[in-house]
């Protein structure tokens, strides 16, 4: 029997789609969302909820998502509709399709937003503008950063053109080239900045802060971040796994890979904070800083660092090329399904779309001047945005997979696809896609929605 490909084109092997699964994930949120949100919840407890969200979640959850992908080869949208019908179920599955692209598109607007930041970072390390600044001036250089749209309109720009040159080449002359290289470039840069904080003096300090697990520390509210975050960093409960598990070859094991790029993220990510907070404390500075313990922060300590300039620009290339080959998979759900809808080209598909991110960019963008005074709840847009996805989005769209497989499938399909070597292993799936997994994020929620609201 013919083996069914997607239109839009396949991996060259299973390593590629590990790598460029990889590359979705390892983004911003490892890198600069992970150590300040784990900086604001105290450290050490927050880490340990993470990593159980990751393992008892984002696993199985992230398994579903590249089975269903790859049992529809379609865009997510359509995978969902294709499977459902499949199974007996009502095509109107299609909507977690929806939903997904719709996050990636909200996701879009903050995350590039951000890319410019570091972008403009980059070009700031060269010029050596954080030579011997102090933290008072740090903080004026990045809130002058944020008051001048027309800087930030241009690097969101530049970023977005990035992402859409890479995504309009397809699948195997955008997507896998760019993994091709950007990959093993992002692996490099991590160890050398990791061999750079360990000779920084105060890395026991850094190691102490991330794995002293107090437990008393730990809020309700810190749990529904830990969650959240398992999501964004894995970039579950949108479609970006579901997409790039649609162009996997048939015969690659999905629970191994699936183990791989969940470690490698989580790897990333505490790697990042283990070259991130040794430099904090060896400079005197506040773990606790918020979303600009990235730009004011380190910075400052680059700035007064022997080699400072050199690796406070690797440091910042680093993570452009992270957030790069995120912001890609962010737009891949919706290209693929506006190809197979319309009878138009990728580049068209993502002109329009590009258009559309574009926009909704520059309005987040303005959440940092001229509509800083818009909010709701409390929220600017950009923060909106941010919590609108991360907290309620994914880890909805999660939970409808966690039930589409657990149990809208057939047991026999799912079997199939997974293919697993020891039956336990299957078992150990099934229980958490079904029971584990829908039951902790369905509790996290109503207690935090119960919290905000009552
Ligand atoms: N996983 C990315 C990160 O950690 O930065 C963010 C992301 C990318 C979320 C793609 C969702 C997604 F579809
Ligand atoms: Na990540």
């Amino acid at each position: 029997m013919q083996e069914k490909l997607s239109m839009h084109g396949s991996w060259t092997s299973r390593w590629i789609f590990v790598l460029a699964a990889t590359g979705s994930a390892v983004g911003l949120g490892n890198i600069w969302k992970f150590p300040y949100i784990t900086g604001e919840n105290g450290g050490g407890a927050f880490v340990l909820v993470y990593l159980v969200c990751i393992l008892l979640v984002g696993v199985p959850i992230m398994i579903s998502e590249v089975l269903i992908g790859r049992r529809g080869r379609h865009s997510p949208i359509n995978s969902m509709k294709d499977v459902a019908v499949e199974s007996g179920r009502s095509p109107r599955w299609s909507a977690v399709g929806w939903v997904g692209a719709l996050a990636g598109v909200m996701i879009f607007s903050f995350y590039s937003v951000v890319a410019g930041w570091v972008l403009h970072y980059i070009a700031g390390m060269v010029r050596g503008d954080y030579i011997d600044i102090g933290s008072a001036m740090a903080s004026r250089q990045f809130e002058a950063l944020l008051a001048d749209p027309k800087v930030l309109l241009m690097w969101h720009s530049i970023f977005v053109v990035m992402v859409l040159v890479v995504v309009a080449g397809g699948v195997s002359k955008g997507l896998e080239r760019a993994t091709r290289v950007m990959m093993p470039a992002l692996f490099v840069l991590l160890f050398v900045l990791l061999v750079y904080a360990m000779t920084t003096g105060a890395f026991m300090q850094g190691v102490e802060f991330l794995f002293a697990f107090d437990l008393s520390k730990l809020t309700m509210e810190a749990i529904l971040v830990a969650l959240g975050h398992a999501f964004f960093t894995l970039s579950l409960g949108m479609g970006a796994i579901m997409a790039y598990g649609s162009y996997m070859p048939s015969k690659a094991s999905i629970g191994s890979t699936v183990l791989m790029i969940a470690a490698l993220d989580t790897l990333v990510a505490l790697v990042a904070g283990l070259a991130i907070f040794p430099i904090v404390f060896a400079n005197d500075l506040d773990p606790g800083a918020g979303p600009g313990l990235m730009f004011i922060t380190l910075p400052v300590a680059f700035g007064q660092m022997l080699g400072g300039q050199i690796f406070g620009f690797l440091f910042f290339l680093l993570i452009g090329v992270a957030a790069w080959t995120s912001a890609i998979s962010l737009m891949e759900p919706a290209v693929a399904w506006l190809v197979e809808k319309f009878p138009i080209s990728r580049a068209s598909a993502c002109m329009m779309l590009g258009l559309l991110v574009w926009l909704l960019g520059i309005a987040c963008l303005g959440s940092f001047n001229e509509i800083s005074d818009m909010t709701v709840a409390g929220m600017t847009l950009f923060d909106l945005m941010d919590f609108a996805t991360a907290n309620i989005m994914l880890p909805l769209g999660g939970l409808m997979i966690c039930l589409f497989a657990g149990w809208r499938m057939k047991r026999v399909a799912l079997e199939e696809e997974l293919s697993l070597s020891k039956p336990w292993l299957f078992h150990a799936w099934y229980l958490a896609i079904r029971f584990v997994a829908p039951v902790a994020v369905a509790a996290i929620f109503v207690v935090n929605l119960y919290n905000k609201f009552a």
